[in-house]
């Protein structure tokens, strides 16, 4: 019972999250420098049917405008490095372009921000100094148009803008930027405009791999990297290069500014010496950003803090300069189909590649989930394998059901091998599924989809009483008879909701 209980706890704490305070957002970046590209048109159709609503583009090229236009799809838009010359200099540089570029097409195109200037510390001409006179010249022209409070004005930058990440709360901005980044610090304080960021830990990762983990850079590891300053625990680099900028701008009294992730990614692909840069790496670190950004929220030093964050990129890009990795940060090829499966919105399960280390699982808690890369047929083999023969209860990946959204066969794949796992004494032998079972240590639940333990209450009870995939359907008489309470669809769900009303109550 404590056991189920504590699970329900962590479900209501989640829900609490997830539901009341609101996770962070996420979106993507629509670049488009490459020549085969589709067109804006059927672009902003892919981002529709992936469920995604906020994009980021990086110019306000009309026809991309215009094709977002009635999608309900929020859009930060910008103005080039090579544009801030005319937009600090007069005025009515700024209010043109509003006036030409942006109004005809809002709100119907929901713009949301305009980006100004890009990463200016990057850039190979120096206009950083043109920076905040061209953003104040963009608000004003917001304001005179009556729009500064509904479309919001700020800049992207790389992490180059510190002088020191490590550890977090070292983090601290380069003072040879403080010239323009005090002035604009103080113009994002004032309209309550975030500070944007373009953070990479796949960069972190491929320079200085010694240093720094793979599993570490890709929200995997099993350890933690304690900041001896604070005594704070940081699972996942994201979250350490995140609260360095957290801690350089309390560093100058700047404590009310939030932070926005305007671009985060990984490479498919790359050179021969790129060798973090793969799909299944890429698919990992993006889907398991997604979920921490989701149900989450925040950092260590801002814990429930929720951050948006947009996944760099759309498509692979390939008039992009540079190694092999600058034109495959894509989610997709150009011709839209999909470089890896990614699932934007947040309950994706991740599978792990089946060469990882699972030396530490033979002792502690363990889940069994479905290898990333297993053929469909192997999948679906051991699905109807599982709640078939295997007796395990299938009841909570059918439809309506708590996992049966995302509605794929890894995910489901995934649940039944678990199920059929803790049911036969969590052995490796019980999560073979013919290769394309994993054990892994990392709970697998996600919203109210809980995965079973080993041992705990019900996990076994459904053992009995075989139920085929294709005839389960949601009933009553399982929960009677399994005596559970999670995985239980009417109970559950009553559960839940009157959970809900406690935990709002509290909250309030
Ligand atoms: C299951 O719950 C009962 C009480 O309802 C408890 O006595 C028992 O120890 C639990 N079993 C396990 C394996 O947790
Ligand atoms: C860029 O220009 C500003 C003033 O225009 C100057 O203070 C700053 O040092 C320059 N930065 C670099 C990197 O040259
Ligand atoms: C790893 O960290 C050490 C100590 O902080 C540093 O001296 C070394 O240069 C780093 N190595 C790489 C490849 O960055
Ligand atoms: C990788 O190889 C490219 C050339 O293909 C080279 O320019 C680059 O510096 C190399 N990077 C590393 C980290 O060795
Ligand atoms: C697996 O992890 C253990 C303990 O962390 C370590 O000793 C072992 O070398 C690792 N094995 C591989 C193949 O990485
Ligand atoms: C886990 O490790 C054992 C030996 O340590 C190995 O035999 C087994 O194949 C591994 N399982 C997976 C799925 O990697
Ligand atoms: C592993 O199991 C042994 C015996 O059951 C126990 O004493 C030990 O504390 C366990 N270790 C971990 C890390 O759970
Ligand atoms: C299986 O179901 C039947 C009828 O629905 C019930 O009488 C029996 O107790 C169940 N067996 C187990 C092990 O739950």
């Amino acid at each position: 019972m404590r056991s189920s209980v504590a699970v329900i706890l962590a479900t209501f704490h989640l829900l609490l999250f997830s539901g009341f305070c609101n996770g962070g957002t996420v979106g993507i970046c629509y670049g488009r420098n490459a020549d085969d590209l589709p067109t804006p048109d059927k672009a902003v159709q892919l981002i529709k049917s992936q469920n995604i609503k906020y994009a980021r583009i990086y110019d306000s090229n009309i026809q991309v405008i215009k094709a977002f236009a009635n999608t309900g799809i929020e859009l930060v838009i910008g103005i080039p490095n090579s544009d801030l010359l005319p937009f600090s200099q007069f005025q009515s540089n700024a209010d043109t372009w509003l006036r030409n570029s942006v109004l005809p097409y809002y709100p119907a195109t929901k713009i949301n921000f305009i980006t100004v200037g890009a990463e200016v510390t990057e850039a190979p001409n120096n206009v950083s100094a043109m920076l905040v006179p061209a953003m104040q010249n963009v608000f004003t022209a917001l304001r005179k148009a009556g729009l500064h409070r509904r479309i919001k004005v700020s800049s992207t930058h790389s992490l180059g803008v510190l002088s020191r990440s490590f550890p977090p709360s070292a983090g601290a901005f380069n003072s040879k930027h403080a010239f323009f980044l005090r002035p604009m610090l103080e113009f994002l304080a004032e309209n309550d405009s975030p500070f944007m960021v373009d953070v990479y830990p796949y960069y972190a990762y491929a320079d200085s791999s010694s240093n720094v983990s793979l599993d570490y850079a890709l929200f995997e590891s099993s350890s933690e990297v304690i900041d001896p300053n604070t005594g704070l625990l940081y699972t996942n680099m994201l979250d350490a290069q995140i609260d360095a900028i957290n801690y350089a701008l309390m560093g100058l009294n700047f404590k009310t500014i939030k932070i926005m992730i305007t671009e985060t990614g990984w490479p498919s692909k790359g050179s021969p010496n790129e060798t973090g840069a793969t799909p299944d790496n890429a698919q990992t670190y993006n889907t398991n950003l997604i979920r921490h950004i989701v149900n989450d929220g925040g950092t260590p030093a801002k814990p429930g803090v929720a951050m948006d964050a947009y996944v760099f990129s759309l498509f692979n890009e390939n008039r992009k300069p540079g190694l092999d990795s600058e034109r495959n940060w894509g989610v997709f090829f150009p011709d839209q189909t999909s470089v890896y499966n990614l699932d934007f919105t947040g309950r994706g399960v991740v599978a792990r590649p089946p060469d990882a280390n699972n030396t530490t699982i033979s002792n502690g808690t363990s889940w069994c989930i479905a290898v990333m890369g297993a053929s469909e047929a192997d999948l679906q083999h051991g699905l109807d394998w599982a709640c078939g023969s295997g007796n395990v209860d299938c009841t909570p990946i059918q439809p309506k059901q708590p996992c049966f959204e995302p509605d794929n066969l890894a995910s489901h794949a995934s649940y039944a091998f678990n199920s059929y796992y803790q049911q036969n004494g969590a052995s490796e032998v019980a999560c073979a599924f013919g290769g394309a079972g994993f054990r892994t240590s990392k709970n697998p639940s996600y919203d109210s989809c809980i995965y079973a333990t080993f041992g705990a209450n019900g996990t076994t009870a459904a053992a009995g009483n075989a139920t085929a995939l294709s005839s389960a359907k949601p009933s009553s008489s399982t929960a009677a008879s399994s005596g559970s309470d999670f995985g239980v669809p009417t109970r559950g769900v009553a559960f839940f909701v009157i959970a809900s009303v406690v935990a709002l109550l509290l909250y309030l």
